[in-house]
């Protein structure tokens, strides 16, 4: 239904998720160490949609009878500067997964696999609110500045982050 070329390329971006989920991780526990907990449960839950957008990709591959390739996954950024530094590599990455994802789907386009494209619609629209959930969050950091009350108050306030409905 879908070429191996397409295939391929959504094995790869199937690593580039699974590589989000980690890379939030590793974030979180990050976060952890600095007792930063409302940070840490938000780059878990995170991680966690992280998980969700690769079990998309998963299910899609063998849904169009293509092979799953599971391709290694690199070693996550663990180290930051300070919670700003983490919350502004956080919003390069999702520019990176956004920039792949309209790679994705000029090829699809460009091969008239219209299937493909289509799906890859939710992801084209998830990227927009992934960036600027990233972005608000950096630009308060900025805001709160050296303020110890302003981060804590920030913390807070990300500790009540909820999983997202599963679409
Ligand atoms: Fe699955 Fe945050 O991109």
């Amino acid at each position: 239904m879908i070429s191996d070329a397409m295939a391929k390329r959504l094995n790869e971006h199937l690593n580039v998720e699974f590589f989000a989920f980690y890379q939030y991780l590793s974030m979180a526990a990050y976060c952890h160490s600095k007792a930063l907990n409302g940070f840490a449960h938000w780059f878990s839950m995170q991680a966690d949609e992280e998980q969700m957008h690769a079990m998309k990709i998963y299910n899609y591959i063998i849904d169009v009878d293509q092979d799953v390739e599971l391709l290694p996954i690199k070693k996550p950024t663990a180290q930051f500067d300070s919670i700003l530094d983490c919350m502004e590599k956080a919003l390069a990455h999702e520019q990176h997964v956004t920039a792949c994802i309209n790679d994705l789907a000029g090829a699809s386009l460009e091969n008239k696999d219209h299937a493909t494209l289509i799906f890859l619609q939710w992801f084209v629209t998830e990227q927009v609110e992934e960036e600027a959930a990233v972005r608000d969050i950096v630009d308060q950091l900025r805001m709160v500045g050296d303020s110890g009350e302003g981060l804590l108050m920030l913390d807070r306030e990300l500790a009540q982050r909820k999983p997202e409905a599963a679409e």
